[in-house]
């Protein structure tokens, strides 16, 4: 599959994912990063067209986000929206009033505009059109070679402005959401990706899983594949993709590694059932615990986790005639682990382990957000498509400073399994995209029971990310942290609960 020709630059925005499926719904696909990540892609790739998501920091903040520099001088056209307008305007010598300076023209919710439509993106919008807007800072004076092409009704505050000669557009509302009306929206989308980015329609849902199963027929032929299940998205949509194509010549197994969490196995062998697979489970744990042994290096601990599950695929695809290895690495595993863009080798990640099957990789050019649409569109069930992440290595990867063992996995499946009750019953489990639960090893001295106790902490790290490229830490509002913490310390063993509230960089997600 080729490349997606559009790039789409998170800047901490909640809407990114929405412009991306606004942009699947008007037939083309798009990679989405945040800065670091695009900053690394976008020296392997060339998209017609970037975008520049909103967000939520003020281009004068310390921390304020910044797309790479460079997108200015590629010849790329873009389209900044909300805070990607203020950032355009700013970076090229406009002006940006902050909001504590003009709160007249903060804009929360609807709004209404009025555009100039002589402009090619913003081309015969007769009527004010009511559009969704949510800043507080804005543009008060375009930068050199802009013109204003819209402005907010009644006040004219601008509300989006071009440079036709470089192809840059920016508007200070959110085209992507449906509450924007179809000419200030949708259209002026389709009109920067058809008439300024020249991109030809490359998503349809349908046609592609229709063309990667005719990829599948064509290459495995009458020979027969396996998968290594783990019954996250990835290897569901994997799954359900061969499956009808290689009917019994497909076989899936999972393997037990002792480190998963609290009652995985069963919602990992429930997953397969509803794709219609009857899952081998075969149970390795013994093997990987004495594999990892005193392991306490992380690096370390990936090749002898590879040490057991290298030989388990070769065994189970000797054993079922098998030629190929279906695996669900995605466009985001392949950068990480060195195999796109200029990103250094990271981590090992296992599904680089050596066999003697050939891999087939269908979703490899396929990022998260697309392949969560696949899955949708597959008939999978909503727990599958919006499943969060979690490393083969599992819990072996959330023990640190220790030894891993049986029982320290076990404190750490108690504690992850109260963390995200915790988090569902308090409505924020679906906004975090992941939140490993780590026993920190350094023992800590607390009182139990009136005995001194000299043992464990917990470490936290929820986060948000498009990309798992780059995260912010996620805020647990401080009541909800108070209940994880009394809840935690009522186990014995642990006697702290710690929040790691970091982003990546330079904060990985997992602490190993
Ligand atoms: P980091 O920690 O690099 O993680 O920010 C990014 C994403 O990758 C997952 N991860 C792994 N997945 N094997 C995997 O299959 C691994 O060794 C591994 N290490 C990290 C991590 O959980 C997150 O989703």
């Amino acid at each position: 599959m080729k490349e997606p020709q559009i790039l789409i630059i998170d800047l901490s925005s909640q809407v990114a994912p929405v412009i991306a499926r606004t942009l699947r719904d008007l037939g083309y696909r798009s990679a989405i990063f945040g800065p670091d990540g695009s900053e690394k892609w976008l020296k392997k790739n060339k998209p017609r067209g970037i975008i520049l998501s909103g967000g939520w920091q003020s281009v004068y903040s310390p921390d304020a986000l910044n797309p790479p520099k460079e997108i200015l001088t590629m010849g790329i056209p873009i389209l900044g929206i909300c805070y990607g307008m203020q950032w355009l305007a700013y970076s090229m010598g406009g002006e940006v009033i902050p909001n504590s300076e003009s709160f007249e023209n903060k804009n929360y919710g609807e709004a209404k505009v009025k555009f100039s439509s002589l402009d090619t993106v913003f081309e015969a919008i007769d009527l004010p059109q009511l559009v969704w807007a949510s800043h507080g800072d804005s543009v008060s004076r375009v930068p050199p070679g802009f013109k204003e092409v819209g402005w907010f009704q009644p006040s004219n505050a601008i509300a989006a402005m071009a440079n036709t000669e470089k192809r840059f557009y920016a508007v200070q509302y959110h085209p992507e959401v449906t509450h924007t009306e179809e000419q200030a929206g949708k259209r002026v989308l389709s009109n920067f990706l058809e008439r300024v980015c020249a991109c030809e329609k490359d998503w349809s849902a349908g046609e592609i899983i229709t063309k990667m199963r005719d990829e599948i027929d064509a290459t495995i032929g009458n020979k027969k594949a396996i998968v290594a299940y783990s019954g996250g998205v990835d290897s569901s949509v994997t799954m359900a993709l061969a499956l009808p194509v290689l009917k019994e010549r497909f076989s899936a197994f999972s393997s037990e590694t002792g480190a998963l969490r609290k009652n995985e196995m069963a919602e990992i062998v429930s997953n397969a059932r509803s794709i219609g697979v009857n899952l081998k489970v075969v149970d390795d744990s013994l093997a990987y615990f004495n594999a990892i042994g005193k392991a306490l290096n992380a690096e370390k601990k990936r090749i002898r986790f590879q040490s057991v599950y290298g030989p388990r695929l070769d065994y189970e695809g000797e054993l079922f005639g098998a030629s190929f290895i279906f695996q669900g690495t995605n466009a985001a595993d392949n950068i990480e682990s060195g195999k796109k863009g200029e990103s250094g080798h990271i981590k090992s990640h296992h599904n680089t382990v050596k066999t003697k099957l050939k891999k087939y990789n269908p979703l490899q050019d396929l990022f998260k957000h697309e392949i969560r649409a696949l899955a949708y569109k597959l008939g999978l069930h909503e727990e599958i498509a919006k499943r969060v992440p979690f490393p083969g290595p599992g819990i072996f990867l959330r023990i640190n400073g220790i030894q891993v063992t049986p029982h320290r996995v076990e404190i750490v499946q108690w504690a992850d399994d109260r963390v995200m009750q915790i988090f569902k019953r308090h409505g924020i489990y679906d906004k975090i995209s992941q939140c490993p639960v780590n026993l920190n090893g350094v023992p800590t001295v607390g009182i139990k029971g009136d005995g001194r106790s000299y043992r464990y902490s917990i470490v936290i790290h929820p986060i948000q990310t498009m990309d798992f490229m780059t995260s912010v830490g996620y805020q647990i509002h401080p009541s909800i942290r108070r209940e994880i913490t009394r809840d935690l310390q009522k186990h014995p063993e642990i006697v702290r609960v710690l929040y790691d509230e970091g982003d990546k960089p330079p904060a990985s997600t997992e602490w190993e």
